[in-house]
């Protein structure tokens, strides 16, 4: 098989360069396409559904570069447990901060997006791809890097309320809970962080740490307007100069 032939896309991936071929649903976020990835015209490509949930380039980059400085030095892995279209893997490998970045992604026409991003981004080489679930391949193919690892979660927003609620329910998040992704994450690595809805509870979020202990919640901006927090979980070296 010649690359060329490896290089088609799968039927539900698209690369749309006229507004007239784009759905009505995402016609909002397709003129924001430079924004999303500065590289949109070489050839960028999404699923209809990816365009909602990927991270927009600049906040990408923002979020690799406070992981990449404020993380313990031993700490050489970030695993991007849901990778979309690659988003934050391509912003993670080009920090050149992590020995090796591995992505997990379950949706395999998603997952050819990521992979095809990345090498318009130059970085393909740098990411490990796993496709399937990630809660299954933490506790099977990386078991033993849980020591070395950075998990990175952009889990989806489902559930009620994400767009009417003042104060975004983690508990309801669908199909995956705050609950569920602590449990399952803190069993493998002590450095999580989460990028999760601007109106996030933060109460629940600080449900989760031990006495004595914190977790830093950062906004991440864009024209003036929180597009979305992280909370760090575990001993991130995080200052407000950053
Ligand atoms: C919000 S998107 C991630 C977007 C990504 N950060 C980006 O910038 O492109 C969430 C992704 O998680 C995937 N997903 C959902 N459940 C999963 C699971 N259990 N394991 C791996 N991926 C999963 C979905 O298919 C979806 O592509």
């Amino acid at each position: 098989m010649t690359e060329e032939s490896e290089e088609i896309a799968p039927p539900e991936v698209h690369h749309y360069s006229d507004i007239g071929e784009v759905p009505w649903d995402i016609q909002n976020y397709w003129s924001q396409r430079h924004r999303i990835f500065s590289k949109y015209e070489e050839g960028i490509w999404l699923t209809d559904d990816a365009w909602f949930g990927v991270t927009p380039e600049p906040v990408a980059n923002k979020i690799a570069e406070h992981i990449s400085t404020s993380t313990p030095k031993d700490k050489v892995v970030l695993i991007d447990a849901f990778a979309g279209a690659g988003g934050n893997s391509i912003a993670f490998a080009k920090s050149g901060r992590w020995k090796r970045v591995y992505a997990i992604e379950k949706d395999p026409a998603v997952l050819a997006c990521a992979k095809h991003n990345a090498k318009i981004y130059g970085v393909q080489s740098k990411i490990t791809w796993f496709e399937g679930d990630c809660f299954e391949i933490l506790k099977t193919h990386l078991k033993d890097l849980g020591f070395y690892s950075v998990v990175f979660a952009s889990p989806p927003w489902g559930g009620p309320g994400y767009r009417s609620d003042e104060v975004f329910n983690l508990q309801t998040m669908e199909p995956y809970s705050l609950g569920h992704l602590y449990r399952e994450y803190s069993a493998f690595s002590k450095h999580i962080v989460l990028y999760l809805p601007r109106t996030s509870d933060l109460r629940q979020l600080a449900k989760l740490v031990g006495d004595g202990n914190h977790v830093i919640v950062e906004h991440y901006c864009i024209e003036g307007a929180s597009k979305a927090i992280c909370a760090y979980y575990g001993d991130f070296k995080l200052t407000l100069s950053d």
